[in-house]
């Protein structure tokens, strides 16, 4: 949908006045999954698709709020207690909660907004929905809250108002993303860099498996509470070490015994997915996508094998890249569903695609949709 189209919409539903109008946008991930709740590194871009919202003060302390795609329209109010039953509102009541938890004041406004970021397909439209109001908000009221802060916000509202315990590449990147660009964050000391992305003679692209993952279906949260415990049972041999982030195999392995199996195997996958995203910024360095890619394959093994975040669709899709001869392969984002990502020679792209299609509507009965990547520009006024 378009600005004007947005626009429309609001008035539509709110009358014949001039709304501001803000995007945030979805992400992609080339390598550093289910690390950044570990101290340790991811390498997101933000990409072209994202939400935009039209919003207006209105005069009241409520929020009267409109969901386009689903045509859904709620209200509710700034106090704990007014935690509307939508699940999309509670994107925006969290964001809202979250901002006034830090001292500030908020006015009631309308607002109604949409989205060409696919719902559940592990690139973030919840943190799009976050990054959009946070940023509107601070923007409009002049707040004074800088990014992280905004970011935090973002996440403070997936942990207190939705449930999921995410880490914060996904509200960073839809704050921070540039066009052309991936950003390596460490998410330890936030410090970031970053990376032009024009990988010449290669082109990324997302298969969408169209299975629905469900993050908050706790299977993230436990996954978490694993790596957390690791790092506490290392910690009691090495007090340095805070996140798993800081240990070593040979330190995980001292501490063995002293965990259970479970969340010993998953600590493995995190320490060493830390590795490869050091490997991958090397070869980025390089312009080494041999190794970029070789290491993509090395995490979806990780991630379907070890830490068992894959699901049956998304290592079909990954065979078929293998097989095709396609440079790196993997599933996306938090996992158990959605995409994965893949850097694709030129000269391949369109047999690789024909063929991914192909096979998998013979195996599943319904073909991935593709999304061709467009690394481009984080939160914004339009
Ligand atoms: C989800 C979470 C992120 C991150 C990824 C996995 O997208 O929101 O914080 O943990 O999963 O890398």
């Amino acid at each position: 949908m378009t600005k004007q189209e947005v626009i429309k919409k609001y008035q539509e539903k709110f009358g014949n006045y001039t709304p501001e109008v803000y995007t945030s946008p979805g992400r992609v991930n080339l390598i550093g999954e289910h690390t950044d709740y570990n101290g340790s590194f991811v390498f997101p871009g933000a990409i072209d698709k994202g939400i935009i919202a039209a919003i207006r003060f209105n005069g009241t302390d409520k929020v009267r709020a409109y969901a386009i795609d689903l045509d859904e329209y709620t209200e509710f109010g700034f106090n704990e207690e007014d935690l509307p039953k939508e699940g999309w509102a509670k994107y925006l009541f969290g964001v809202c909660r979250e901002i006034i938890k830090r001292g500030k004041s908020l006015k009631g406004f309308d607002t109604a907004f949409a989205g060409d970021v696919p719902l559940g397909a592990g690139m973030s439209s919840s943190a799009a929905i976050e990054s959009t109001y946070a940023f509107a908000l601070n923007d409009l009221l002049d707040l004074g809250i800088d990014k992280f802060e905004l970011a935090r916000i973002g996440q403070a509202t997936e942990h207190n108002y939705v449930g999921v315990k995410c880490g914060i590449m996904d509200q960073f990147i839809s704050l921070f993303g540039k066009a052309g660009h991936l950003v390596r964050l460490d998410t330890k000391t936030m410090e970031y860099e970053y990376f032009p992305f024009d990988p010449k003679g290669y082109k990324l692209v997302l298969l969408d498996t169209l299975v629905k993952h469900e993050l908050a279906s706790s299977a993230y949260n436990d996954r978490r509470h694993s790596c957390e415990n690791a790092a506490a049972t290392i910690a009691k041999r090495h007090p340095e070490v805070k996140f798993l982030r800081d240990a070593t195999m040979e330190m995980l392995n001292e501490a063995k015994d002293d965990m259970p199996a479970e969340d010993y195997k998953r600590a493995t996958y995190v320490i060493e997915e830390t590795q490869r995203v050091r490997d991958v910024s090397d070869a980025l360095e390089r312009g080494d996508y041999e190794t970029v890619g070789q290491k993509m394959y090395e995490t979806h093994h990780g991630m379907s094998k070890v830490y068992e975040v894959s699901c049956e669709e998304l290592d079909f899709l990954n065979d078929v890249a293998r097989e095709h001869g396609v440079t790196g392969s993997r599933v996306m984002g938090g996992g158990f569903g959605g995409c994965t990502i893949n850097l694709v020679k030129d000269e391949l792209y369109d047999s690789f695609i024909k063929d991914a299609k192909e096979q998998f509507k013979a195996k599943y009965g319904h073909e991935p949709k593709v999304y061709d990547v467009v690394i481009s520009d984080g939160a914004r006024k339009l």
